[in-house]
């Protein structure tokens, strides 16, 4: 078997046609909504990261706001701006990249942001909801997940899923929305013994270590959906992702490559959830 490729990039273009017209919807009732991206320090890869969801807005006549702080900024000074950003009328969601400087303490961070405009869902309050099966913002990347799955009808009640990773981020947002779905899910992770046997038995394999390429076709049940989350950059600078793509794609019957997979989604996401946030207050406004 040769797996069906499962296109991110594609799906997220699609999505991007509807975001504009809600948009539009807002625009005409004076409200343009309005993301600011903070980063700290110099990471590459997090550099490239807040580019593209910068981009992004731009695309979606979403406004956007970049701030960098140096990578030995003092905790409080990226608490005073995300302060001064919660009051801003003109910014609905605010996303701290990930990871901080290690001085930072990321959870007093989150926990700063207004949960209304915390459109990358990681403030307890949401992951809170989140966990109560009542979501308020789904973090981007899971999010993104969902809804590929959800677009190729793919069926959860049931369904064998290994998740590998146990991430903020990723795995444990992951793990709630799928428990949620009816599905039995095994989060697996760097401690877990024996990982092929776990992922030889997966319906869906949702791959998000950040290891290039460590998982091989022979951990593969055949016919399995792999979804790989790993964005991992080679000595000659390619990009891939943690699944052997060529050949786990003989096994699987729908694979998600890297890059054009879960990346372009994650970042759909976050723009859907930005608009999300802004829907809402422009909701509340009218029901004043
Ligand atoms: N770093 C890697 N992925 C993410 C994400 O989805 N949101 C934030 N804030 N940081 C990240």
């Amino acid at each position: 078997m040769t797996a069906q490729i499962l296109d991110g990039k594609a799906l997220a273009e699609q999505l991007r046609t509807t975001f504009k017209t809600r948009v539009a919807a807002l625009m005409a009732r004076n409200t343009c909504p309005g993301l600011a991206v903070i980063l700290a320090g110099e990471d590459p890869a997090s550099q490239v990261y807040v580019r593209n969801k910068v981009n992004a807005c731009e695309a979606a006549d979403v406004f956007s706001q970049k701030i960098i702080f140096p990578a030995d900024v003092p905790q409080n000074a990226l608490l005073a701006k995300i302060a001064e950003l919660n009051a801003d009328a003109a910014i609905h969601g605010i996303l701290v990249q990930l990871p901080l400087p290690r001085h930072i303490h990321e959870a007093s961070v989150l926990a700063a942001i207004a949960p209304e405009k915390d459109v990358d869902g990681f403030h307890a309050e949401n992951l809170g909801a989140l966990a109560q099966g009542v979501p308020r913002f789904i973090p981007c990347t899971p999010y993104g997940v969902m809804k590929m799955l959800e677009t190729h009808r793919v069926d959860l009640p049931g369904k064998e899923i290994v998740i590998i990773g146990r991430s903020n981020i990723v795995g444990k947002p992951m793990a709630l929305l799928l428990i949620h779905a009816g599905a039995t899910v095994t989060v697996c992770h760097s401690r877990t013994r024996d990982l092929a046997a776990h992922t030889r038995r997966a319906d869906i394999l949702i791959a998000a270590a950040g290891k290039p390429r460590f998982i091989s076709a022979d951990m593969v049940k055949p016919g399995a959906i792999i979804i790989d989350v790993g964005v991992n950059r080679l000595p000659d600078g390619k990009l891939c992702g943690d699944v052997d793509f060529e050949a786990a794609r003989e096994t699987a019957s729908l694979i998600t490559p890297v890059p054009g997979g879960v990346g372009p989604m994650t970042i759909a996401m976050l723009l859907a959830n930005t608009i999300e946030a802004a829907e809402r207050k422009a909701e509340a406004a009218a029901a004043k």
